[in-house]
């Protein structure tokens, strides 16, 4: 008989941002380990916990409850400095790294990779994706393109020497010493810097895959933890609009290194409304006061590059289509709080295209940018949510708007997230049972 792993995979359902650092860290409450399996230094997950706030860019957004053993797997591309400052930043409010595992084969974005970001979105000028300038990128088509380095590389100096310096050396010669904005020996002197002092604070660096599968193998509970959200996968996302990782529950098995028979469970993130950040198709964008209301009352602001966020009404077409990607087993929906005090809702059921009702997500952007939408008005509440513990104490027209979504998804919700601490959340049922 197959063996039943205990495993949740948390993925972003929409443009990022969804409250996953949140979800994440509520879940890890009872998590053996957390993984972060995509992504990089462009990701920031809030956590809030009574008057602490923590926004992760590499670590798991597990590692403030300080019990699980936390990994940053494979399909992570890090930027070493950055860890070591996020690492920092956490040790100056109290919170000690422990157990934390880094994959050797994870990629790096090396110091020339951020330069190159800002410079190739300069000359793309008006096709500019409206990336986070981290170097995300040109370091995963570095990587891809078999010009850049591993982690695990570092931990032999004579061969990182080597190899830094042939990558170096061919770089140099498509793109001038001067573009790279960095000499060979400070590229290296710095990612030597950085790596000795991950090792001082006890980091380990190792095969993940192996430590993932051993945990699980053995039952114990690990949560997998997205980066950005479905509509930005470098396939099904919103190309060229879009982040250079899997961010779909697919993802995990590349990114983790486990079959995919060991994933039990894919929350999908989705908050309450749609935000974006960056450039890019976004049918259910909001353009009036309203947008301005939910900004404010959101605080849709980048957490990475405070960029105001761009927001829209729920666009149940697009998540039809994510629940269809990721195969979502349940819900998580956040910031329902949000949406208290507007009279009416809208939900996006459909879209028009030259005069054709459209009922799956395009592929074309030039389809779905010249996308109407058609909508759906819902009753809205005026009632505040913060404090509600009980799925049966929400307004009537919060449980419409939430029946609502179950049957377009045909998924139930699990979670309902009621404002931005940890406690201002609805466990409408154990995501462990
Ligand atoms: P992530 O990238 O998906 O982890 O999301 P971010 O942290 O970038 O953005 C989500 C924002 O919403 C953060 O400021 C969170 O503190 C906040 N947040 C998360 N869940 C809720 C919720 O249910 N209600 C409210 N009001 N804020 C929330
Ligand atoms: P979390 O994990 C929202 C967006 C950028 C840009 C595009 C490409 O916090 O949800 P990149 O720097 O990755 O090359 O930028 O992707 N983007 C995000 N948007 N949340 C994120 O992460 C994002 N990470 C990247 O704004 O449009
Ligand atoms: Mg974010």
């Amino acid at each position: 008989m197959d063996k039943e792993f205990n495993t949740i995979v948390v993925i972003g359902s929409q443009w990022g941002d969804e409250g996953k650092g949140k979800i994440i860290d509520i879940i890890s409450q009872n998590a053996d380990a957390v993984v972060r399996f995509n992504g990089g230094n462009n990701a920031g997950h809030t956590v809030i916990v009574k008057d602490k706030t923590f926004k992760f860019r590499l670590l798991p957004s597990g590692i403030v409850s300080e019990k699980v053993v936390n990994i940053i797997a494979t399909g992570v591309i890090i930027n070493l400095s950055a860890l070591v400052e996020e690492i920092e930043e956490l040790e100056k409010n109290d919170i000690k790294i422990k157990n934390l595992y880094i994959s050797d084969r994870s990629p790096l974005v090396l110091p020339y990779h951020p330069i190159l970001d800002k410079f190739f979105e300069e000359k793309r000028e008006k096709s500019k994706i409206g990336t986070t300038a981290r170097g995300i990128g040109p370091a995963y088509s570095d990587y891809i393109g078999r010009d850049s380095l591993r982690i695990g590389d570092l931990l032999d100096k004579e061969y990182f020497r080597e190899r830094i310096t042939q990558i170096y050396n061919f770089k140099s010669k498509i793109l001038s010493e001067e573009s790279l904005g960095y000499k060979l020996d400070e590229i290296y002197n710095s990612q030597i810097e950085a790596i000795e002092k991950l090792l001082q604070k006890g980091v380990i660096i190792t095969d993940t895959s192996k430590l993932i599968n051993n945990l699980i193998d053995s039952g114990k509970k690990v949560l997998f933890e997205a980066a950005q959200g479905t509509l930005l996968d470098i396939y099904y996302g919103t190309y060229p609009y879009v982040t250079s990782s899997f961010t779909i529950s697919g993802g995990v098995c590349v990114g983790a290194g486990i079959g995919p028979q060991k994933i039990k469970k894919i929350i999908g993130v989705i908050k309450g409304y749609t935000s974006r950040v960056g450039e890019g198709p976004f049918p259910s964008e909001i353009h009036d006061s309203i947008a301005e209301y939910i900004r404010e009352k959101g605080q849709e602001y980048g957490t990475v590059t405070r960029r105001p966020r761009r927001v829209g009404w729920l666009d149940l077409v697009a998540l039809r289509y994510a629940k269809r990607i990721n195969n979502f087993t349940s819900i998580a929906i956040t910031k329902l709080d949000v949406l208290s005090g507007l009279e009416k809702l809208k939900v996006v059921v459909g879209y028009r295209y030259k005069g054709k009702i459209i009922d799956e997500f395009p592929y074309s952007l030039n389809v779905l940018k010249n996308c109407e939408p058609i909508f759906e008005e819902l009753p809205g509440w005026k009632e505040n949510l913060l404090g509600i513990l009980d799925i049966s104490k929400l307004p009537q027209n919060t449980i419409k708007y939430l029946e609502k979504i179950e049957k377009e998804l045909d998924t139930k919700v699990e979670i309902i997230g009621t404002g931005p601490e940890r406690n201002d959340v609805i466990i409408v049922k154990d995501p462990w049972e």
